[in-house]
């Protein structure tokens, strides 16, 4: 089975500034605060340990008035193309109290050689948050309804040349795509059905030959599909007995991190990495103008 051929370099933000400040999913609370030092040695753990199974790993300083930021998935999609050069699509936040993460993030890609942009041609065009966007098969797999909107799905297609198929979220806890679709490999993915609505989850179905399937219980409450792959090694906060068994059957090290502080905000390993090394024409096919699929 070939395995991923992108998850090897990541950018990630210190939790100079984490809190949990407001409520824009289920699992904050602000009466339920992360300790800053326990977050910080996790936050350190995990990156270690991604650099010990072969990963490399960018730092960003976290803006103080951004007690999310940590979540550096959100920042923006990254997308090499195949002559080396590197573009970011930045994310439009669906909530106010994250937008001004991407002013910062825009000068960390730009200062990296990152082409940025926004979905759409103006920057005022629809919502788009990175945590929803992840090459699987033929296509960007990207998850929208919680936070991004339908209208990016084609912005997106059209401005990277591919293919996008969507995936309607429709659970609350599950707000990201990243919460319940982890690709492992080319055939394999984690998947959480349970967040998709009745045509998604079909459409999910079919689009993954082998899937893992996650009980809508331990996607919440384990954030097991919030995990990173690094070729055959996948780093992931909980490992329920039977996932893990599939995984090491399926030839993956499965190496698990706690990470509990950050699931206070309702994010885990994914959502603590971006991957800056997707290539455009190996990870994801090339499609003239675009296209988008969307279920049912
Ligand atoms: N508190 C953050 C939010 O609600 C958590 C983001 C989690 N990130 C992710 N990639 N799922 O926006």
């Amino acid at each position: 089975m070939s395995e991923l051929q992108w998850g090897k370099h990541y950018l990630a933000v210190r939790p100079d500034h984490f809190r949990v400040d407001y409520v824009i999913n289920p699992f904050m609370d602000p009466a339920d605060q992360p300790d800053a030092v326990v977050a910080r040695e996790q936050w350190d753990h995990l990156v270690h340990t991604i650099e010990a199974h072969g990963g490399v790993v960018e730092v960003l300083g976290q803006r103080s008035d951004a007690p999310d930021m940590v979540y550096a998935m959100n920042l923006g999609l990254v997308v090499r193309g195949a002559d080396g050069s590197a573009s970011a699509v930045l994310s439009h936040m669906r909530y106010e109290q994250r937008r001004m993460e991407t002013e910062a993030a825009q000068a960390w890609f730009a200062d990296a050689g990152h082409v940025t942009s926004y979905v759409g041609r103006d920057g005022v065009g629809a919502h788009f948050e990175a945590g929803d966007a992840f090459p699987f098969g033929d296509a960007l797999v990207v998850g929208y309804g919680p936070r991004t909107e339908e209208l990016g799905l084609k912005h997106l297609a059209a401005d990277l040349g591919v293919r996008v198929r969507g995936l309607r979220i429709d659970h609350p806890g599950m707000y990201h795509l990243d919460l319940a679709f982890c690709p492992l490999d080319e055939r394999r993915a984690i998947i959480c059905p349970e967040a998709f609505d009745d045509a998604s989850r079909a459409a999910l179905l079919e689009l993954v030959p082998e899937p893992l399937v996650l009980t809508e219980d331990e996607a919440l409450t384990t954030f097991a599909a919030n995990s990173i792959v690094i070729g055959r090694t996948i780093v992931m906060p909980a490992a329920p007995e039977r996932v893990r068994t599939q995984l090491e059957e399926w030839g993956f090290t499965v190496v698990v991190v706690e990470m509990g502080e950050f699931h206070k905000a309702g994010g885990s390993v994914r959502c603590l990495t971006n991957p800056l090394d997707v290539t455009l024409g190996r990870d994801l096919p090339l499609v003239p103008g675009g296209e988008v699929l969307l279920p049912g």
